[in-house]
């Protein structure tokens, strides 16, 4: 089994030595709980310490934000862009709704060995209004419907959007992280409450804060092809980015 190491000690351990290579792996939480921090650490690592190619698709931060964000981990983006290690693609999602198109792209040229998409939630809800979006949505409904009439919910557009992006993703064998948003006691596993379903793995992202102090935790909710830990593990964001907390601190 090749593996995909995310480079965060402790993490690449519960996940038995990193994510199974071509693995679409989720990576769910609420405001502020790192998903950024830890997608763009993964991209980090993986060019800095493994010369592995990363793509970085974001729709909420810019490259300059994103940029800001690195140097505030101490993290060589620009570096490892020049050296053309990674590439960071800003979609505008108010503008134009040809992304996996645009995907594709970039995909081909660019040939990462690690994709990021960041957030996944902001995409399928510019998909869902965007015209292209729908257009694919509902004629694969339609072609459903030929067999059996299914109600057109909102629900199926955005099952059939999640399911075009996801077997694309699939097709490229590129060991991929998508984020989504997770508010506070959402019972899902993520926004949308399907990509859980149909991803290769799900990591939970959560942060309790508990008067004056607050913890962060994440759990691996699922990871096809591989056994895993199953228990919550605790982490913090510091100085250099995501650190997992070694379990003999758990015992005290
Ligand atoms: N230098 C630092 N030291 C410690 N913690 C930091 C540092 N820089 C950022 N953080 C923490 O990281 C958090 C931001 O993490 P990040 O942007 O990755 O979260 P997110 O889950 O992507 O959030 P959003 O839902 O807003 O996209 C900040 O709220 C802050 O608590
Ligand atoms: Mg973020």
């Amino acid at each position: 089994m090749v593996r995909t190491k995310t480079g965060i000690q402790g993490l690449d351990k519960a996940l038995m030595g990193g994510i199974p290579e071509g693995n679409i792996v989720l990576l769910s939480g609420g405001a502020g709980t790192g998903k950024s921090t830890l997608a763009m650490q993964f991209l980090m690592n993986g060019a800095s310490l493994f010369g592995e190619r990363g793509l970085y698709i974001s729709t909420e931060q810019d490259r300059d934000e994103l940029m800001k964000a690195a140097n505030n981990f101490g993290w060589k983006l620009d570096d490892l862009e020049s050296k053309n290690l990674v590439k960071i693609a800003y979609f505008d999602i108010t503008e134009g709704n040809d992304f996996l198109n645009r995907v594709d792209t970039l995909v081909q040229n660019f040939k990462p060995k690690r994709i990021v998409i960041d957030s996944m939630t902001t995409l399928t809800d510019s998909l869902m209004i965007s015209g292209i979006g729908k257009k694919d949505a509902f004629s694969m409904v339609q072609i459903q419907e030929t067999v059996s009439p299914i109600p057109r919910t909102e629900k199926v557009v955005a099952k059939s959007i999640l399911y075009n992006l996801i077997k694309k993703l699939k097709h490229y064998k590129v060991t991929t992280l998508l984020t989504s948003e997770l508010p506070e006691e959402h019972k899902a596993l993520s926004a949308d409450g399907i990509s859980e379903f149909i991803t290769d793995g799900v990591i939970v992202l959560h942060y309790l804060g508990i008067g004056s102090a607050n913890f962060r935790n994440l759990q691996i909710r699922k990871m096809r092809y591989s056994s895993h830990e199953k228990d919550i593990i605790s982490y913090s964001i510091a100085s250099k980015g995501i650190e997992i907390q070694a379990e003999e601190s758990l015992e005290i």
